[in-house]
């Protein structure tokens, strides 16, 4: 069976779990390829869905969904009726209604989603030295992936023929979360220091060409605010401004306190 994994990491976690996931199908016996689909570039190649008896997709959660990139990229696939699954990773805020929101999205383009799975790892925003979360990515998330991508597989197959529910939010409800906490919650990197070797990593790796690196500045319609560039630049001067304050707030409208973040994990959505 010929699979195709697809997943944007802009700092690297999601990537991290793909390989895993790509390593149980092999040893299932499946004919894996994988994509890296976080460049700009590599987003506006023309993929081939026909070789391929199914798709993972796989993206870290970006105020609750999958990032506005993916998005976007998404709605350019034609999934000619093939059985695809999701996976996410996380940072220990909000995830739930990513599962079906981006199922919905991939049922629009003629996909059926067949399963999902979160898996908490490494807060992006902890990067620039904060710990908003505790970092969780470790060992034990790997079981999970496996987990998943077994269970998984046998949906592909047809030995398990369940497909994944639906969700209670609208887009709508889900674009106005997610402009709000853009706005309010989140902030772009510019450069801050005299140290730019003008390596030009950052203006590089950005995936949705935002960055400037002579002017060391993002374009704020642009900008996802992936932090791929601040976590890239070898010189440690791109910053984004300290929002810890907001983090409590942000908890707090998440119902998701310090003491129950011990008890988050990984999770298979079937
Ligand atoms: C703009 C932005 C928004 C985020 N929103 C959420 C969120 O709503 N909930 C959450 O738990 N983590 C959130 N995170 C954290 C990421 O999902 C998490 O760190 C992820 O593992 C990063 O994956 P990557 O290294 O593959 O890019 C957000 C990160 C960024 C950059
Ligand atoms: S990655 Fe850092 S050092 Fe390189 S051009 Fe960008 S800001 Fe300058
Ligand atoms: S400029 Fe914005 S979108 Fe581009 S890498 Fe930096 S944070 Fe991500």
């Amino acid at each position: 069976m010929k699979l195709l994994i697809l997943y944007f990491s802009a700092t690297g976690i999601t990537g991290r779990i793909a390989k895993v996931i790509g390593d149980t199908f092999t040893q299932m016996g499946g004919d894996v390829t994988m994509a890296d689909i976080t460049s700009y570039a590599d987003r506006q190649r023309i993929i081939d869905l026909k070789p391929y008896h199914a798709v993972v997709f796989g993206a870290p959660i970006h105020s609750w969904r999958a990032p506005k990139a993916v998005k976007e990229w998404i709605r350019t696939l034609n999934g000619q009726g093939k059985k695809c699954s999701t996976f996410f990773t996380y940072g220990g805020f909000g995830v739930h209604p990513t599962h079906y929101s981006t199922g919905q999205l991939l049922g629009n383009q003629n996909f059926i989603v067949v399963s999902s799975a979160e898996f908490l790892g490494f807060y992006s925003f902890n990067r620039p030295g904060r710990q908003a979360r505790e970092d969780r990515l470790d060992e034990s998330y790997f079981e999970v992936a496996i987990e998943y991508a077994r269970k998984t597989f046998k949906r592909f197959t047809g030995e398990d023929k369940s497909i994944l529910e639906k969700t209670h939010y609208t887009e709508e409800q889900l674009d106005t979360l997610e402009s709000f906490k853009f706005n309010v919650l989140t902030q772009i990197p510019t450069r801050d220091g005299e140290d730019c070797s003008m390596c030009l990593v950052c203006e590089e790796s950005c995936p949705t060409e935002a960055m400037n690196a002579q002017y060391g500045e993002a374009d704020k319609e642009k900008c996802i605010a992936c932090l791929a560039c601040v976590n890239n630049c070898p010189e440690n001067v791109l910053k984004i401004k300290d929002v810890s304050d907001g983090w409590s707030f942000k908890g707090e409208m998440e119902k998701i306190i310090g003491k129950n973040m011990k008890g988050q994990k990984s999770k298979i959505y079937l």
